[in-house]
């Protein structure tokens, strides 16, 4: 039995539901390129771009755990118009997603106004949820704030516009956040960010692991696996069908993949585990979750997206 990956947002065709994490090899022309080409991912979202090229913040800002990462990376990036450029211009061998993080709401609205005014077509993705710049919130915590930057950006934004959260972690702030993106016409949500404010120690130095912002950062892989389906789940449960969703945090195979579908999400990314193992993890957890599908008989994602089960 042939069993089939392929997925959409909105009008958007993957030929298989797997892309990169924003931030994990996708910074560099050279990683971007790496992404385009491989046979094995379906899409390419690139580092969150703000208006200009940011070093980010100072080293060590990454960190393996026993179960994961935590970061504290600041968003360096080559700058908005490497980005644009790159989306624009680049032979598409896959669809890909140019997502865009500026310092304040004035930089979030100038940049969407540049890709309303470019020859850019494509998905763009807003990031409202980088817990590791220092001295900016995560947006998406600011219910009222984040209602009325959606408004304003929807009064000119008129391209398919996705935005990027941070995790949530009460059932009132997942009925809270999904009725105000649901007024909005979004192409998808791509839940979670990493779990902000983090801290791990060392113990024989009795220092933080990480340099920036004190030692706190942002915990990804494994670790933030129930996290990420919760918050899958119960935005799926809660948005307007036309709203789909990317599944981030904590997939390292198969079987985590399987589970985000599951939970409902329509696109599943992968990031400490592509950045610990490398694109070789594309081929790898392809294979695994092709193997589920084809013990259980299913042919398409779409035989069990959101079907979970409750006990
Ligand atoms: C970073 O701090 O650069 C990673 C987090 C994010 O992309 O939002």
């Amino acid at each position: 039995m042939t069993v089939n990956l392929a997925s959409k947002i909105q009008k958007f065709q993957f030929k298989n539901l797997f892309l990169n994490a924003s931030g994990v090899h996708c910074q560099s022309k050279e990683e971007l390129d790496d992404l385009r080409h491989d046979q094995f991912s379906g899409g390419l979202v690139t580092k969150s771009a703000t208006p200009n090229s940011r070093f980010g913040n100072p080293l060590p800002r990454y960190h393996s755990l026993p179960a994961g990462s935590i970061n504290s990376m600041g968003l360096p990036n080559e700058g908005f118009e490497f980005y644009l450029d790159y989306v624009t211009h680049a032979k598409m061998q896959k669809p890909m997603i140019l997502s865009v993080a500026g310092m304040s709401k004035d930089e979030d609205l100038d940049l969407l106004h540049q890709i309303q005014n470019s020859d850019y077509q494509g998905l763009t993705e807003l990031n409202l949820s980088c817990p590791n710049v220092i001295g900016k919130p995560q947006m998406a915590y600011d219910f009222a704030g984040s209602d009325q930057m959606l408004k304003e950006i929807f009064a000119f934004f008129k391209k398919p516009l996705g935005i990027k959260l941070p995790p949530y972690f009460d059932l009132v702030h997942f009925d809270r956040i999904a009725e105000i993106l649901n007024q909005y016409p979004l192409s998808h949500v791509n839940t979670i960010n990493s779990i902000g404010n983090g801290m791990w120690v060392d113990i024989e130095s009795e220092m933080t692991v990480l340099k920036p912002k004190g030692g706190f950062g942002g915990v990804g892989g494994s670790i933030a696996l129930p996290t990420a389906l919760a918050n899958v789940r119960a935005l799926r449960q809660r948005l307007n069908s036309s709203i789909d969703i990317i599944g981030t945090g904590g997939v390292t195979s198969g079987r985590d993949a399987f589970a985000h579908i599951l939970c409902g999400a329509n696109m599943v990314s992968i990031g400490t585990q592509l950045y610990e193992e490398g694109l070789g993890s594309f081929r790898r957890i392809n294979k695994e979750l092709s193997e589920i599908m084809e013990r259980k008989g299913y042919h398409s994602l779409d035989d069990f997206r959101g079907k979970l089960k409750i006990m």
